[in-house]
C-alpha cells in the first residue's frame, strides 16, 4: 500500500475541473485518504518545489501555485505513486497521451492542471508537508474486495 500527494493546481480549480480530475482516481480504484481546498503560502510552495530552486522556471512555478486556491489530496492504493503518475501523464500536456489528465485537459507546460509525487519517498515527504496526521483518514470501502485481490 502506497500513498501519494496530488494537487489540483490553480488552473484546474479555476476551470471547474476539481470533480473531473478527482474522478479519475476514484474510477481507477484508488482511495482518497485526505482532501482539502487551500491556498498555498509562498513558504510552502518554495519548500514543496525545493528540488527546482535552481531552475529558470522556479519563480513562475511558485507564483503560479500561490496565485489561487488548490485542492490537495492523499491518494492511496497498491503502487499508488506510479499509477497516479500514469493517470496524470507527461509533464508537458503537449506530449501527454490522450486519456491522461494532462493529455485530455491541458495545452501548455505551465498550466498542466495537476501535480503528483514522483516517487515513494517524495510522496511521503509531500503528504506530510501538506497534511497533519489527523487529516489523513484510515478507512476501508465496502467495495474494496472487488478492486484489490
Ligand atoms: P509536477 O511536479 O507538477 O507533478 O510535475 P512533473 O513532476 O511532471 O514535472 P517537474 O519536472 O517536477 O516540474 C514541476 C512543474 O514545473 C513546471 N515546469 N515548467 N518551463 C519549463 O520548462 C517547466 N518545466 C517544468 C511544470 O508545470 C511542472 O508541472
Ligand atoms: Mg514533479
Amino acid at each position: 500500500m502506497e500513498r501519494t500527494l496530488i494537487i489540483v493546481k490553480p488552473d484546474g480549480v479555476q476551470r471547474g475541473l476539481i470533480g473531473r480530475v478527482l474522478s479519475r482516481f476514484e474510477e481507477k480504484g484508488l482511495r482518497i485518504a485526505g482532501l482539502k481546498l487551500m491556498r498555498v503560502s509562498n513558504e510552502l510552495a518554495e519548500t514543496h518545489y525545493g528540488e527546482h530552486r535552481e531552475k529558470p522556471f522556479f519563480g513562475d512555478l511558485v507564483s503560479f501555485i500561490t496565485s489561487s486556491p488548490v485542492v490537495v489530496g492523499v491518494v492511496e492504493g497498491p503502487n499508488a505513486v506510479s499509477i497516479t503518475r500514469g493517470l496524470v501523464g507527461a509533464t508537458n500536456p503537449a506530449d501527454a497521451a490522450a486519456g491522461t489528465i494532462r493529455g485530455d485537459f491541458g495545452l501548455t507546460i505551465g498550466m498542466n492542471i495537476i501535480h503528483a509525487s514522483d516517487a515513494v519517498e517524495s510522496g511521503k515527504r509531500e503528504v506530510s508537508l501538506f497534511f497533519n496526521d489527523n487529516e489523513i483518514v484510515d478507512y476501508s470501502r465496502d467495495i474494496e474486495r472487488w478492486i484489490v485481490e
